[in-house]
């Protein structure tokens, strides 16, 4: 019997993904990638640069594999040569305004390439699923902070967030269907930051809208100015409220869903990741101004359509049923963000970068 479990991850050389594997590996997990590098830069010869660093970082061999799950034939041939116990499933396309252009393509690669990785899972019958989905199922919230009973698919107002409620209500049917199924479903709210090293961050393929990389683009002066959406929101300060949390302390939630789906058989569970902390955009600029140093322009504007005021989790299940709670602060956000910026100046196509196994 072998004694190390093996974990298949989808979309692992991207940001989520890429810093979970560093944990994953921490935590003696055999572990499987397979990445098609939509959302992944710093491809070289087949090869994902933010993989390599993770295993510079870890010491560790990952088995790699450049695979599209619309491509069922090559999933399937990545099963029958590992013996997988667990997956973790990041591949998604996750541009919000793209998605509003390019339904289609959404639907296709969002809920095909479930649909496909579902059927390979049941063929082999693998049954312990863990699915990275988001707080963007509960549309505009009633009340903050929300509780994973909150209702979901209401006012989602982007095609990517609709396709996030739609798998979901497919795991919801297929654990119900055949109790053999054991699904955590964890709803991430906004991550930020990136691993301590410097060397594995957030390397964008398409041009970005979240917050986090425009404020550090102004900071390093490649942009102006940072609009701020919106100053007359019911908020603190008239800006928007969300819930940022460490990407390492993501990283180490899905290896605590794991821990739990090994250990306790639940069907289908659903957990909040957040650090139950609402931040204010106004909040987030005077944080990162007071851990860089640096002066951060803005200019208030228009409020952004289909943005919400405020979302923050209410993250008392995830630390009840998982042991799990986000440890790191708003400050270690930036700090840890602008570390990988001032490191990788151009992210993964940045070459000369010191590695080495002490992190
Ligand atoms: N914001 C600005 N200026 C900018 C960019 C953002 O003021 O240039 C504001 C937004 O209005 C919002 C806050 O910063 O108040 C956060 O915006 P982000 O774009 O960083 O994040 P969102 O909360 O809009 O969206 C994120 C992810 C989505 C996900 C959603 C809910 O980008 O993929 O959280 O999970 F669907």
């Amino acid at each position: 019997m072998k004694m190390t479990r093996t974990v298949f991850v989808t979309g692992g050389a991207g940001y989520i993904g890429s810093h979970c594997i560093v944990e994953l590996l921490k935590a003696d997990y055999d572990v499987v990638v397979i990445d098609n590098f939509t959302n992944s830069v710093g491809v070289c010869d087949g090869e994902s640069a933010a993989l390599k660093r993770v295993e510079e970082i870890t010491g560790k061999k990952i088995h790699f594999y450049k695979v599209d799950l619309l491509d069922k034939d090559a999933l399937y041939g990545v099963f029958q040569k590992h013996q997988i116990d667990c997956v973790i499933h990041f591949a998604a396309m996750k541009a919000v305004d793209e998605s509003i252009e390019y339904p289609l393509l959404y639907y296709k690669n969002n809920l095909i390439g479930m649909l496909n990785l579902l059927e390979v899972m049941t063929d082999h019958k693998c049954y312990q699923l863990v699915f990275s989905s988001s707080c963007t199922v509960y549309g505009e919230p009633e009340e903050c902070p929300v509780t994973e009973n909150h209702a979901t698919g209401r006012n989602i107002t982007n095609v990517y967030g609709k396709t996030k409620y739609f798998v979901e209500e497919m795991l919801q049917d297929i654990s119900y269907s055949d109790e053999k199924w054991n699904i955590i479903a964890l709803r991430y709210f906004n991550p930020v930051g990136a691993h301590p090293s410097g060397l594995i961050g957030e390397d964008p393929t398409k041009p970005f809208s979240n917050i986090m990389p425009f404020i550090s683009q102004v900071a390093i002066g490649n942009k102006p100015v940072l609009t701020i959406f919106g100053g007359d929101y019911d908020t603190v300060d008239g800006t928007g409220v969300r819930d940022y949390i460490h990407v390492m302390d993501l990283a180490r939630g899905h290896v605590a869903a794991l821990s739990l789906l090994f250990k306790k058989h639940q069907k289908i569970k659903v957990y909040n990741l957040g650090t139950g902390r609402g931040v204010s955009v106004l909040q987030l600029v005077k944080a990162f101004e007071k851990v860089t140093n640096m002066t951060v322009p803005y200019q208030i504007a228009e409020r952004r359509e289909g943005d919400i005021s405020i979302m923050y989790a209410n993250a008392e299940l995830a630390e009840k049923e998982l042991g799990w709670t986000a440890v790191h602060s708003l400050e270690d956000m930036c700090a840890d963000f602008w570390r990988w910026q001032k490191m990788n100046p151009q992210g993964y196509r940045t070459k000369d970068i010191k590695l080495n196994n002490s992190h």
